[in-house]
């Protein structure tokens, strides 16, 4: 399985735009920050990885296509904290955003997301925060996923810290149709006629039904084997 990671720490603050300097200068400790989130991430992706490994082992199945991983970049930390009317404070930001850790995994099935995202909740260490079922009630959009946020314990040299990550689980499909969708949504430029949106949405249906069929054929190989 392959997990890519896109967790670079932002060290050098100055570098943030200039409407944000003032509160970079108030960040403090950010490294040490960074660095509990990012071992959330690598807790979370470990289990993912463990149960996927394990998988292929017992049923010959590999459910996790790949994962992505991501630490929100100060930036988009601030932009975030801004939009919703916080301070740009790094107290405010660990007291309010789940999603400054992010994991997106990507499955092969419908079948593999629920199985992986039980599985992963089964474990002792990981409590669920939040849990939005995007597939079972897909957005006004056409939009499909999993969502979860889960909070672990990371265990420092002097305290353990409950961390919150994000988990966005989706399949290959529905990750190709939100590429689409979210590039649509930031071609702010010009206006995107309803035609489009339309079209898009009727995607998101006809990529469910080849999804569900496909795995139907999937599951009646397994059965023959
Ligand atoms: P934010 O305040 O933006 O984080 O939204 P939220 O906290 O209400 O969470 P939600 O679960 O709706 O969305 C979280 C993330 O899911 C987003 O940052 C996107 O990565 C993804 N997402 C949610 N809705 C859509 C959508 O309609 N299209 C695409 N492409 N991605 C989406
Ligand atoms: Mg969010």
């Amino acid at each position: 399985m392959i997990i890519q990671r896109k967790t670079q720490f932002q060290k050098n603050l100055s570098e943030l735009p200039a409407e944000f300097q003032e509160a970079a200068s108030q960040f403090g400790n950010y490294i040490a920050f960074q660095q509990r989130y990012d071992a959330a991430i690598k807790e979370v992706s470990t289990k993912l990885e463990i149960l996927d490994d394990e998988f292929r082992v017992r049923y010959r199945h590999n459910p996790i296509h790949h994962l992505e991983c991501r630490l929100k970049s100060v930036p988009s930390l601030l932009e975030k904290l801004k939009r919703k009317g916080l301070p740009l404070t790094l107290e405010a930001a660990m007291k309010n955003l789940t999603d400054i850790a992010g994991i997106r995994v990507i499955c092969c099935y419908v079948d593999d997301i629920y199985r992986i995202a039980d599985l992963l909740l089964r474990q002792t260490d990981v409590e669920l925060l939040r849990r939005t079922d995007y597939i079972a009630e897909p957005k006004s959009n056409g939009y499909r996923s999993l969502h979860l946020v889960v909070q672990i314990p990371i265990f420092l040299s002097e305290r353990t810290e409950f961390v919150p990550v994000e988990i966005q689980i989706r399949t290959e499909a529905m990750d190709f149709w939100a590429s689409l969708e979210h590039q649509l949504r930031y071609k702010t430029d010009q206006s995107v006629s309803p035609e489009l949106c339309d079209m898009l949405k009727n995607c998101a249906e006809d990529i469910n039904d080849v999804e569900l069929r496909m795995q139907k054929i999937h599951q009646t190989l397994n059965e023959l084997e």
